[in-house]
């Protein structure tokens, strides 16, 4: 059932590439280009989205606020979420802790969509949260009817019976505690709603949009670039930290998520102390922990953040601390500032989360396995947590 791999999760980390494309295939209109050259030429403005999520339409009228809820992994895959859903579609969004949201709600405004992210569709905490919103809409006037959708693996689950609206992230069953593959389906759930919205309410350039969708294909490629060149060579960094006791993840903007995502998957499955940071945070206090024997990875993608992020991560090299940098090959100001490179492709930023993730969860199932840890079954952890 492993099919030659030592571990369920290092299966999982390689069926990324498919996952993604299947995801990618369920949902994109590939006749979209020739419709929309006709529809320009002919004048006529009609629904013709890129993407074919079948939401019924009046999730698009006056759209206002968005809010997710979700735990663990899935709320870092609603953090990138947000990141896309404002930066791309211009729509205010809201991520909250599941467990946190039913003891202190957001006041309730008129046309928001709640969004619930749950790979297994079943965890307690995002369910009540859910059905504590939909009877706290329903309790008011029209306007405020719940408009929802559930994100999920596994569409005949209890999610699926509370929402109608799914989108199904088709990443196939994951055996692995761990989340990876589930999570990079969740990231492109939120790439097709964030353009799916962008579209109906106009915020993107016909020539963005374009650039978008040929960036989306191309990332299965892209994620199996990294696997190819990167894992032989994680697999040996990883013995550099087997005794190891703390990490620290960096990130800006849409990679902050990922930061946060690459210090879980390390605690999880190695149970190594690590924390995810926004880079431009540590000086306000988390810096102090440094010295030679905390390493700090650093998520440096060219675009807003860039020179940003690598002035973030100098001045943790002013305290000795080991910086290991997830960033592209050839760029000069990043191999000055990393004293070990894992090299990715060169991608547009907002489209590198599903790259950046990669070479974290090889680096956390590295360390783990070098540890000689049970992977698939890290203590005090289940797959899907059913109780509150
Ligand atoms: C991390 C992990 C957990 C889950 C969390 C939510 O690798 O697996 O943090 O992400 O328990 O689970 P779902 O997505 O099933 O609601």
């Amino acid at each position: 059932e492993k099919q030659g791999f030592k571990h369920f999760m290092l299966k999982e980390i390689y069926e990324q590439p498919g996952v993604v494309r299947a995801c990618l295939e369920a949902y994109l209109n590939d006749q979209w280009e020739q419709e929309e050259l006709k529809i320009q030429n002919s004048k006529f403005k009609t629904q013709n989205s890129p993407i074919r999520l079948n939401l019924p339409a009046d999730f698009y009228t006056d759209l206002q606020q968005i809010q997710i809820v979700a735990c663990g992994t899935s709320w870092h895959a609603a953090l990138v979420g947000k990141y896309l859903l404002e930066q791309l579609a211009e729509i205010p969004t809201q991520v909250q802790y599941a467990s946190e949201f039913r003891y202190a709600p957001s006041p309730l405004t008129p046309n928001t969509l709640t969004i619930g992210v749950t790979q297994s569709g079943e965890t307690a905490d995002t369910l009540a949260a859910l059905e504590m919103e939909i009877r706290r809409r329903q309790a008011l006037a029209i306007d405020y009817q719940p408009r929802l959708l559930g994100i999920t693996n596994r569409p005949e689950s209890s999610l699926g019976d509370l929402i109608p609206n799914i989108i199904d992230t088709h990443a196939g069953i994951e055996i692995g505690v761990a989340a990876t593959k589930t999570f990079s389906a969740q990231l492109v759930a939120f790439y097709l709603l964030a353009i799916d919205l962008a579209y109906h309410r106009n915020t993107l350039a016909i020539d963005q949009l374009e650039k978008l969708l040929n960036g989306l294909r191309q990332l299965p490629a892209e994620i199996e670039m990294i696997l190819e060149s990167q894992e032989r060579y994680i697999e040996e960094l990883a013995h550099n930290f087997a005794e190891t006791q703390d990490f620290i993840f960096l990130g800006r903007g849409i990679n902050f998520p990922i930061a946060l995502e690459g210090a879980l998957k390390l605690k999880e499955i190695s149970y190594i102390h690590a924390e995810g940071y926004p880079a431009g945070e540590m000086k306000h206090g988390p810096i102090a922990l440094l010295d030679a024997k905390v390493p700090v990875v650093t998520i440096a993608m060219p675009g807003t953040v860039f020179e940003k992020v690598l002035s973030n991560a100098q001045e943790a090299r002013a305290r000795d601390a080991q910086l290991i940098g997830i960033t592209p090959m050839d760029e000069k100001d990043a191999e000055d500032t990393f004293d070990t490179l894992i090299p990715v492709p060169h991608v547009d930023e907002i489209l590198s989360p599903l790259v950046t993730v990669i070479p974290l969860q090889l680096l956390a199932y590295h360390i783990a396995a070098r540890r000689g840890l049970d992977v698939d079954q890290p203590r005090n952890l289940a797959k899907s947590v059913t109780v509150e």
